[in-house]
């Protein structure tokens, strides 16, 4: 069975980051897909103590939260990054999450997980024009394909 973690990085558990995270997973054509979601907000999650000690040790150290998402994410097939536009970017809890991957990392900038992952990035708004943050969240997007996505290109 296939396995989707989404990190839903909204101050709102239930609302419109939610949904779209929710769509997304029945776009995929998933819908028996085990999907296992996390409200950030809710959580026990620290931001990352640039201490390195993942660098030689391969986990990071911080005992909270998070351990238990770095081992859903290293058994998923699928995750969705889910975010409302806070100030142009993602939000405050996402990024303290996003920080976090760092010991998936390795050196060279190469991914501790195995390939083939599909990373996902579902994004809200209160701007009407859908295409004006686009170019941030390309980014973003592009930064997380060392989670193991398909789409990394070795050059
Ligand atoms: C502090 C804050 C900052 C926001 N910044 C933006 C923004 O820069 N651009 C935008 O289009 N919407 C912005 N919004 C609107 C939210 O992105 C939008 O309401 C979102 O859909 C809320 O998702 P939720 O229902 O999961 O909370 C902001 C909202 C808040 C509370």
């Amino acid at each position: 069975m296939k396995k989707i973690v989404i990190l839903n990085g909204s101050p709102h558990e239930h609302r419109c980051t939610a949904a779209l995270a929710d769509e997304v997973i029945k776009g995929t054509g998933n819908q028996g897909a085990e999907v296992k979601s996390y409200y950030l907000n809710g959580m026990n999650i620290k931001g990352c103590q640039g201490c390195r000690a993942c660098t030689e040790k391969g986990r990071c150290v911080q005992q909270d939260d998070m351990q238990e998402v770095f081992d859903e994410i290293a058994n998923a097939d699928g995750i969705v990054f889910a975010t409302p536009v806070y100030m142009w970017q993602m939000s405050a809890q996402l990024k303290t999450a996003v920080d976090r991957l760092l010991p998936f990392l390795r050196p060279g900038y190469n991914s501790s997980l195995e390939s083939g992952k599909k990373v996902l990035i579902a994004v809200t708004q209160g701007r009407e024009d859908t295409s004006f943050f686009r170019h941030y969240f390309e980014h973003v997007g592009n930064n997380l394909l060392f989670l193991g996505s398909d789409r990394i290109k070795s050059s």
